[in-house]
């Protein structure tokens, strides 16, 4: 759904357990999510908690990889307590994510980046059927990173625990 103000409030909280700091969102500016350029969407349970966020576009960029328009980038987190569970919620999460991001966008295949360090995200994105094209390492700090792509065809299959709304 639309990420609102709510939302990107709560988000601008979140820190994660060592070794994910680097993802750590609290102190962020709460306009970036809500800014419709940047492509945020809100992922909440039926009661409407917020579970994580999901992007479409230059958020799921990192600087130093080689990005052209075959494909749209996606990224995203589930809220720090529900990560590491091993339930399966990211996976669910990103499922929901693409079916929604596909329904909504319409692109011709999701590419994601994920950091070498980051083997839990690479899992979950490889057991949801993205291929590895490419490697490459950040102009900031020189780490490494994984590019990933699946055909929107590919993901016809995939569904998350609720239908994506809008
Ligand atoms: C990345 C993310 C989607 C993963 O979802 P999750 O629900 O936390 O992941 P899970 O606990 O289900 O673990 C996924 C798999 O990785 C495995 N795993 C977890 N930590 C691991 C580690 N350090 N090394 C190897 N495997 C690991 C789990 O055993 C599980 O395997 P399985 O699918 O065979 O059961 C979620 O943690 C998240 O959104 N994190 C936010 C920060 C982040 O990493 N962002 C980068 C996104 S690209």
């Amino acid at each position: 759904m639309n990420l609102t103000e709510r939302h990107a409030a709560d988000i601008c909280t979140w820190r994660y357990p060592a070794p994910y700091q680097c993802y750590d969102l609290a102190g962020a500016d709460p306009a970036y999510f809500l800014a419709p350029a940047n492509g945020f969407f809100a992922l909440v349970d039926d009661e409407g908690k917020l579970l994580g966020y999901r992007s479409f576009g230059p958020d799921g960029q990192v600087p130093g990889g080689a990005y052209d328009d075959a494909a749209l980038d996606t990224g995203g987190g589930l809220r720090p307590e529900l990560t590491g569970l091993g339930r399966g919620l990211g996976r669910r999460a990103i499922a929901t994510g693409l079916a929604f991001g596909r329904e909504r966008l319409r692109p011709t295949a999701f590419r994601v980046t994920v950091a070498d360090f980051n083997v839990r995200a690479r899992q979950v994105v490889e057991s949801l059927g993205f291929v590895h094209v490419s490697s490459f390492a950040a102009t900031t700090d020189s780490s490494r990173f994984h590019v990933f792509l699946l055909s929107a065809a590919s993901c016809s299959q995939l569904r998350g625990p609720t239908s994506p709304t809008s």
